[in-house]
């Protein structure tokens, strides 16, 4: 079993014997204990009491359990109960989110809102998890008025039919956690608890969604209802929803998520091991290593530091990805040739890193004019005021203009003062008093995990032994 054999090589007819021996032990590691279930048992029935109770102000109201709980499908330590409060169809949208919230903070402790479909309440009862959601009960998953009203139909869809295969719907959520892209929210851009219950339930078993999974290509439709799938889709993965036809289950997995998932399939086919299942360490980086990575790669670092703002998850990840594109295609606009941006969020703050490969650039640069057949575009290029004549190379037209940012700093804070709205909504509102570093002034930001993440920005490896 030479390591540079299997390497090279794009089959495994030893992954079935390596597959069992290493699942065997890492379903002890992700099936919950007795000790675990029971104590979700025993919040379930003191959350059962309590809803009842007051319930009984609300008798238009009903109420069931849902997601992994019921199903037995969390991950050991992951344990979450989601109850969720089922309006009539003909209440008012302002009402379920009034009453819905209410409830959940009269049901639980530590309560703090949420955002789903709508506001939710998030707590706890008796130390253990509890999500309170309101939705509609509808008399079917295609006349929904939001999407956490499809939950229902979902649970009775998947219920039984996942009978028998909680441990491969375990192992594929452990697998993803593993690899960061668990869950569907913006920030993760992932798989969802219920769209790994369907690809368990299409492939009929993980072992075989990894071995399929590792030729996926962008474009794939799953019909998990009909048992087909074929190639055509505008999504990267389209999974037809059982109780919807026309909704993909997989809306929210974007491209990238979706080609890591596929590197992860092969690597562990290839290769299988239990670290797959378990996530990495953070790549260890001291601020000294990193100013010598700032001095090896002589590129420009910039970091725009400001207040984060007091808004839902979903929402604030939405407006850094559209900041950091903009700034990023207005630092390619000026010829500072960026290399990568990312943002990174701590409890206070936030940052917006860039890495531009041109540190300062030259106050004259060339403009491209018409080709010289095109005489009207020529009259009013030559026309143009500018300090130097224009002139004829290779049949067209050129000029050499004068610049008005020469570097990359310049350019961020330009677009700031002049575009803030373009950087989305509450970003554009706080962003005003910012900070700016530059090069080895990041290392002085001292944000748990921020000098992991500068590892990860840099792609640094990890380094051996
Ligand atoms: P969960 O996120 O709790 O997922 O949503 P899960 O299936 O229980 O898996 P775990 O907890 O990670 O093991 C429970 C249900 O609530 C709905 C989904 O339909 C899901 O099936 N939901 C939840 C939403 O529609 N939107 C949300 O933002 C959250
Ligand atoms: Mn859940
Ligand atoms: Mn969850
Ligand atoms: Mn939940």
């Amino acid at each position: 079993m030479g390591r540079g054999k299997r390497r090279a090589s794009f089959s495994n007819p030893n992954f079935d014997s390596e597959f069992d021996r290493i699942v065997r032990d890492v379903i002890k590691e992700i099936v919950p204990t007795e000790q675990e279930v029971s104590m979700g048992q025993k919040a379930k029935d003191e959350l059962e009491r309590r809803v009842k109770e007051i319930l009984r102000d609300y008798p238009e109201l009903e109420y069931r359990f849902l997601g992994s709980f019921p199903r037995n499908t969390w991950i050991k330590g992951n344990l979450e109960i989601d109850l969720f409060i089922l309006f009539p169809e003909k209440k008012e949208e302002r009402d379920l989110e009034r009453i819905g919230l209410e409830i959940g903070r009269r049901i639980l402790d530590e309560t703090e809102e949420r955002y789903a479909a709508h506001p939710y309440i998030h707590g706890k009862i008796m130390d253990v998890e509890v999500d309170v959601v309101p939705c509609y009960a509808l008399k079917s998953a295609e006349k929904i008025k939001s999407a956490v009203d499809r939950t229902p139909f979902h649970h009775d869809w998947v219920k039984d039919r996942i009978k028998g295969k909680e441990d491969d719907i375990r192992l594929l959520k452990a697998f993803l956690k593993a690899s960061d892209i668990y869950g569907a929210e913006y920030k993760i851009r992932g798989f969802s608890g219920y769209l790994c219950e369907l690809l368990i339930l299409h492939y009929g078993s993980f072992r075989d969604l990894i071995k399929k999974a590792c030729s996926w290509k962008r474009g794939l439709v799953i019909d998990v209802a009909k048992g087909e799938e074929h190639y055509g889709g505008d999504a990267p993965l389209f999974i037809v929803d059982p109780v919807d036809s026309k909704r993909n289950v997989a809306a929210n997995l974007s491209l990238d998520s979706m080609a890591k998932f596929v590197e992860k399939c092969r690597d562990f086919y290839l290769e299988p091991s239990k670290g797959f299942f378990k996530k990495k360490e953070p790549v260890k980086v001291s601020g000294e290593n990193l100013k010598e990575e700032l001095k090896k790669r002589g590129s420009k670092i910039l970091a725009v530091i400001f207040d984060r703002p007091d808004i839902v998850e979903d929402n604030l990840y939405t407006q850094l990805e559209r900041a950091k594109t903009k700034l990023f295609e207005f630092l390619e606009e000026n010829d500072f040739m960026p290399l990568n941006a990312a943002y990174f969020v701590s409890q206070k703050k936030c940052v917006l890193v860039f890495e531009t490969q041109v540190k300062e650039i030259s106050k004259v640069k060339k403009v491209l004019g018409p080709p010289f057949e095109e005489w009207e575009h020529v009259k009013r290029f030559r026309e143009k005021k500018r300090l130097y004549k224009p002139f004829i190379e290779g049949g067209r037209y050129y000029a050499f203009d004068v610049r008005k940012i020469t570097k990359p700093g310049e350019a961020i804070q330009e677009y700031i003062r002049t575009n803030p709205k373009a950087l989305g909504k509450n970003i554009s509102e706080i962003i005003a008093s910012y900070t700016l570093l530059e090069d080895e002034e990041i290392l002085s930001l001292d944000f748990d995990g921020f000098f992991a993440f500068l590892a990860e920005f840099f792609k640094l490896r990890e380094v051996e032994g």
